[in-house]
């Protein structure tokens, strides 16, 4: 097989003479092509024609099917090609505001004729050019058809709209879309992504508050990956109406989509984060639980509730200031009654150990008159949407007709920014980016209203699915700028791809019923599956009012949740822990307290998806691909969290027993001590104050110390659950854990200043168990603390315990044994870059 150049020269001179600027490979198909696009617009779509020439390119082929339509292959990892369609109608630039990493290394990939098409080749994948129709065929590593072009509509278009098909096959499975109802597997659905605001959604309702067009297809046991790159209105056909294909179609603009080889659903989850950005790394006070409502107010309410949480000694770090807070409901104001010394409130919350996160919400009330600067700055400076005739925009929203800014423009970027940096300066420590959908009262947002400036000027139909992410771009970059050295914490509602770098999302007003705590968690793990894995619901749900059954149950839920917010209605009774009775106040707290002791584990994990695109909740099949009952819909309301620890949370009324399916392994419930054998369904009991969590054979889980708020966290004792493994027990990780620290807050992080330490658990052929914790980057420094080792499974009391070659010696010396539960107890005071435990 010839490389590139030497390929070209080979097909040049084999078919169509010498390589000139552009390599005639095949001219039949040129002149019904030139026909059609020279043929009025059919009523119906134009394809894409046959093959007229190629030419190389860096990494990859510029082809030219049908007169002024391009195609052109580039392949920018291995297992990674951008497909990018170019045709006359349709000179729109390409989409630039997800991509995080614009420049990837020449590669080299060959290209070589093979009977009427062109393959290419980068190693991980391959692609294969059919002539006649222009058609694509994606193929694997191990030579499987990934994904191929429909043989008769493989691209087309029809006036503004572009799509392209592609073959699909009974069992292919479709996962991803983001904030997506409906089940985990999309297939048999059409989608639609348009940032849409829907108040007390129904669980299918489609769309909701953001798009984002990545998907993982499942073919076989081989996945792969397909962002489609464009910000208008986007549909995506999952064999929905039709057994023939997938598809895929924007409203307008280009066709250009990256497809990710896989096979892994982590390797491309990875790659997609590579290419749109990696997970931001948040504060770890935002990782508390947070309390929320529509509206806390006046101020000695928001302190009473401070107090309470306090009092009570139930775990909270942040409280919600929603729309009362503001003076009107004008952005970036505060009501003088009900708030007159917001500093001083901010001051005392601080003192209580509480962050504030503050609603803002794009609508700026249309208001020149009343001493309100907002609206006259922002007119001034030219800095909102307008229409065509360059007037502005107005909508109606929570302040009544307001303007809206328009966050493309690098100076109402500044400008806005300037007012959350002063938002930040009074004490608020987040921003919570609402409504911005954008939603306006009727729900359409003028379509013909531009944004942008100079050659980039674009309506809505461009840039309203990329409203949210601007704006919360611009929140984040302003949170930075006021503390260079603080990592923000911002919330959004709306986004698109790519917004994982910047923020957080909730699922915005859900309902409190059975069926949404279900859908909640289906949406979470969809999010993350989408490279978003700082993710929440409105925990106890958003319209109505939970019994306090279903509030318990989602607590539950919640302290697994990487964002913990319980959030209700304006209007709706009291939804904090103590609302629903003792016995559900105590069930709460024990949430609560449950998710500080976590802190350690989910830290790391969130660590792990800053680094890799990770997402904290995984549904099972992200480590078990292969098996069929991973993916089986019984099973998709139950969760693993990194990948050691299995959650099946009670999700159904009245239920006191669950019924779950373990994967394949051993697995160790942390309720019982109870060991059971994977790849096969069980039941469990689960009274309200249980929530059935299994640890994996080789798993290693760190739990902290309870602490009222992060801020009064102590990184010991460090307890670490432990099921060793027995020898060749199947592992889809390395067996152990790898815990991540660094001072929660600052970026120093990635000048290095942290440190990982990675502990091991694994049982050799003569029953030994051995313990190994070893400090693998050390810059950032941890008090020597202690950490106790329950290690479960131990069936017989022990004959000895070696601490670093030493034995210790019975009670007293440092460890125990508790013969009923099977469980080990070594207390071991944390010294030195290693140690080794040896128990016989
Ligand atoms: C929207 C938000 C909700 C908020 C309300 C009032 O409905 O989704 O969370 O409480 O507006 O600001």
């Amino acid at each position: 097989m010839a490389r590139l150049a030497l390929g070209c020269a080979l097909l040049c001179a084999l078919v169509a003479g010498p390589c000139a600027a552009e390599s005639r490979l095949h001219a039949s198909g040129s002149p019904a092509a030139a026909a059609a696009a020279r043929a009025p617009a059919p009523a119906g779509y134009t394809f894409i024609g046959d093959l007229l020439s190629w030419q190389p390119t860096a990494s990859g082929i510029a082809a030219r099917c049908a007169p002024g339509v391009g195609l052109r292959l580039t392949f920018l990892a291995p297992d990674l090609l951008r497909v990018t369609l170019a045709r006359p109608e349709a000179r729109e630039p390409l989409l630039e505001y997800p991509i995080a990493r614009r420049e990837w290394p020449a590669l080299d990939v060959s290209v070589r004729e093979e009977g009427e098409r062109l393959v290419l080749d980068a190693g991980e994948l391959r692609v294969a050019l059919d002539r006649a129709p222009c058609r694509l065929t994606m193929i694997g590593r191990d030579g499987r058809v990934l994904a191929e072009d429909d043989p008769a509509m493989p691209i087309g278009w029809d006036g503004n709209e572009v799509r392209t098909w592609k073959r699909i096959e009974p069992a292919d499975r479709f996962f991803g879309l983001g904030e997506k109802t409906g089940p985990l597997d999309k297939r048999g659905r059409q989608w639609v992504l348009w940032n849409s605001d829907n108040y007390a959604y129904t669980p299918d309702q489609d769309p909701l508050y953001q798009s984002i067009p990545f998907f993982i297809g499942l073919r076989g046991d081989a996945a792969f990956g397909v962002y489609l790159n464009n910000s208008a209105r986007t549909t995506f056909n999952f064999g929905a109406g039709n057994h023939r294909y997938w598809s895929m179609a924007a409203e307008r603009g280009p066709l250009d989509y990256f497809f990710f080889a896989g096979p892994g659903i982590p390797e491309i989850v990875d790659r997609y984060t590579e290419l749109t950005g990696r997970p931001m790394m948040p504060p770890l006070w935002s990782l508390g639980y947070q309390q929320s409502r529509w509206s806390y107010f006046p101020d000695d309410e928001v302190l009473r509730l401070a107090r309470t949480f306090r009092e009570k000694r139930i775990p909270a770090d942040v409280i919600y200031l929603d729309i009362h807070y503001m003076d009107g409901y004008r952005v970036f104001t505060w009501d003088p009654e009900r708030f007159p010394r917001p500093e001083a409130m901010l001051d005392s919350l601080e003192e209580l150990g509480f962050r504030v996160v503050t609603i803002v919400d794009p609508g700026v009330k249309a208001d020149t008159t009343s001493g309100y600067d907002l609206a006259r700055e922002g007119l001034e400076g030219g800095y909102f949407v307008r229409y065509p005739d360059g007037t502005p925009y107005i909508g109606s929203v929570w302040p009544g007709p307001s303007y809206f800014p328009d966050f493309s423009l690098p100076d109402a970027r500044r400008w806005w920014g300037d007012h959350l940096v002063a938002l930040r300066e009074q004490g608020v420590d987040g921003i919570w980016n609402d409504m911005n959908e954008p939603a306006v009262w009727g729900k359409a947002f003028g379509l013909e209203a531009l944004m942008g400036e100079g050659n980039e000027v674009f309506s809505q139909r461009r840039m309203h699915n990329l409203y949210g992410f601007l704006m919360a771009e611009t929140a984040f970059e302003a949170l930075r700028r006021g503390r260079p050295d603080e990592r923000p914490f911002n919330l959004t509602r709306a986004g698109f791809a790519g917004e994982q770098r910047f923020t957080a999302v909730w699922t915005g007003d859900n309902v409190a019923s059975w069926e949404h705590l279900q859908l909640g968690i289906r949406m979470l793990l969809g999010l993350g599956l989408s490279g978003v894995p700082f993710v929440g619901t409105d925990v106890g749900g958003f319209v109505g009012t939970p019994t306090p059954e279903l509030y318990a149950r989602w607590m539950q839920v919640g302290a697994f949740s990487p964002l913990f917010r319980s959030h209700t209605a304006a209007n709706t009774p009291d939804q904090e822990p103590w609302s629903f009775g003792e016995q559900v106040e105590e069930i709460a707290r024990e949430a609560i307290e449950l998710r500080y002791r976590l802190l350690p584990y989910l830290y790391s994990l969130f660590h792990e998806a800053h680094t890799t695109g990770a997402p904290i909740l995984r549904p099972l099949f992200w480590h078990y691909q292969d098996d069929p009952a991973a993916y089986a819909p019984e099973n998709q309301h139950e969760f693993l969290v990194g990948s050691g620890l299995l959650v099946a949370p009670v999700v159904a009324e009245g239920a006191t027993l669950r019924s779950l399916y373990l994967p394949e392994g051993r697995w160790l419930d942390l309720a019982t001590g109870r060991v059971h054998d994977g790849g096969q369904r069980i039941v469990v009991e689960a009274p309200l104050d249980r929530i059935p969590m299994f640890l994996r054979e080789g798993g290693i889980l760190p739990l902290g110390p309870v602490a009222q708020h992060t801020g009064a966290l102590a990184r010991g004792p460090l307890t670490l659950e432990v099921f060793p493994a027995a020898p060749g027990a199947p592992n889809p990780e390395p067996a152990g854990f790898d815990l991540y620290e660094d001072d929660g807050i600052s970026y120093d992080f990635e000048q290095g200043a942290y440190r990982v330490t990675r502990f091991r658990a694994i049982r050799d052929g003569a029953g030994a168990i051995h313990l190994a914790r070893r400090v693998v980057h050390d810059e950032f420094a941890v008090e020597p603390r202690e950490i106790v080792w329950r290690v479960h499974g131990v069936a017989e009391q022990p004959d000895a315990v070696l601490v670093d070659g030493a034995e210790a010696r019975g009670a007293g010396a440092g460890w125990e044994f508790d013969p009923e539960r099977r469980l080990v107890t070594l207390r071991l005071r944390e010294a030195g870059a290693a140690r080794a435990v040896v128990i016989r």
